[in-house]
């Protein structure tokens, strides 16, 4: 290995950027301050108008019959589960590069999450696998939309069918994403979404599940409110301030300044996930002439949401660990992440199931080269040149044969 060009700011050189560019932001502008400002200075907080029209405005973006709106993602898998009977004893086959997440919600209602390795070019959970994993305990599949890439839906809709699966899409990353021109959240029994700052659109925290299914509809709505069989207002009808708690449920619920957000949000997205898809367009045309920075497959047939920008480094060309790569892309100013560790691999996993190394060796391997660049709508120009920039000069200093 030899030094060409200028000295990483890891050993002393001028960093690329000052300050340090996240991997991801939320883009919030006036009309959103306004819009929950209105709702703040309105009779309802939380359980008011707000949260019924951004569900309807959602279930109609993704072109789903329902959509029900919950605190958050983890909340939105933890009523998923609810919706397909999870419970002691099932067994759900679940993707495991992903958040962990999207294995703990099996785990809280006392099932087992059954970990499926991943397609080598997308990362993507791959069908022929899920299939080789089914027994007689298994109930559902939670596919995994990674960095916002569909999953092979036609697919895994046909092992589902034939094994009597529920399946759910955790499309936590890929709101604004379509296979085969299908929107996501149209696409399986039960779509996961969230809404963390750093998802394509946001209410701080929140989350929404979207079903065709009238019945899981009422179930989640009934899981997400303590497990109470009616909403306020329906009770007054009932007389008496008269409720009954007929499942164990929780308080899940989206308040309306929230909801507010999400609606103003939800006004933006196509113009978010074009500006995403604009950025990924960028860095694919910079990597081309560097060969040992390889960004993940995308099939024809998908339109990507981007939430996350995945690229592998390729080791045997490169005198440095993933490790030294993103420590070295940090010290530029580059807000690099790893987006993510298997979940198999977290002490959790190991210790209650016996999960660890070996388990999923394509997953496992990955790992250990992949690196999320920053992506996200109010990226300009000149960040997105900076993080070209940032690849080039770490790769030029230890890209072996120099
Ligand atoms: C794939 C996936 N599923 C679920 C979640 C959980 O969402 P939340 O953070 O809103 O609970 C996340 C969050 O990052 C995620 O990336």
């Amino acid at each position: 290995m030899m030094t060409v060009g200028p000295r990483l700011a890891l050993e002393g050189g001028t960093p690329v950027r000052k300050t340090l560019l996240p991997y991801g932001h939320q883009s919030i502008d006036e009309d959103d301050i306004a819009a929950v400002v209105e709702v703040l200075r309105s009779e309802w907080l939380t359980t008011g108008p707000k949260v019924v029209e951004f569900e309807e405005a959602f279930a109609h973006f993704v072109g789903a019959k329902h959509a029900v709106a919950v605190s958050n993602g983890t909340a939105a898998l933890h009523a998923a589960m609810f919706a397909a009977g999870i419970g002691p004893g099932d067994e759900v086959l679940v993707p495991t590069m992903t958040f962990a997440a999207s294995a703990n919600c099996v785990v809280y209602h006392g099932g087992t999450p059954v970990f499926i390795d991943v397609d080598p070019k997308t990362l993507l959970l791959d069908p022929a696998q899920a299939e080789a994993k089914i027994t007689s305990r298994t109930k559902a599949v939670v596919a995994v939309d990674y960095a916002g890439h569909s999953c092979d839906y036609d697919s895994l809709r046909t092992i589902a069918d034939l094994y009597g699966l529920t399946l759910v899409d955790d499309a936590c990353h890929a709101i604004g994403g379509s296979y085969k021109g299908r929107p996501m959240g149209s696409l399986a029994d039960l779509n996961t979404f969230s809404f963390h700052p750093v998802k394509h659109l946001t209410t701080g925290e929140g989350g929404m599940i979207t079903t065709g299914n009238t019945r899981l509809a009422q179930g989640m709505r009934i899981f997400r409110n303590h497990g109470i069989d009616m909403d306020t207002h329906q009770r007054p009808q009932r007389g008496g301030g008269f409720y009954e708690m007929i499942e164990l449920g929780y308080n899940y619920r989206l308040t309306d300044f929230q909801c507010a957000l999400g609606l103003s949000q939800l006004q933006k997205l196509p113009e978010f996930v074009r500006r995403r898809q604009a950025i990924a367009t960028h860095y694919n045309a910079a990597f081309v002439d560097m060969p040992a920075v390889k960004p993940l497959a995308v099939s024809p047939h998908v339109s990507h949401a981007y939430h996350l920008y995945v690229v592998q480094f390729d080791l045997d060309q490169l005198a440095a660990s993933r490790e030294r790569i993103f420590m070295a892309l940090r010290a530029e100013g580059i807000g690099v992440n790893v987006h993510y560790i298997p979940v198999h691999l977290h002490p959790f996993y190991r210790q209650r199931f016996g999960t660890g190394p070996g388990l999923c060796p394509v997953a496992e391997g990955a790992y250990e080269q992949i690196i999320s660049l920053p992506i996200f709508p109010r990226m300009t120009e000149s960040d997105v040149e900076d993080v070209i920039a940032a690849v080039r000069k770490v790769i030029k200093t230890y890209e072996k044969g120099f």
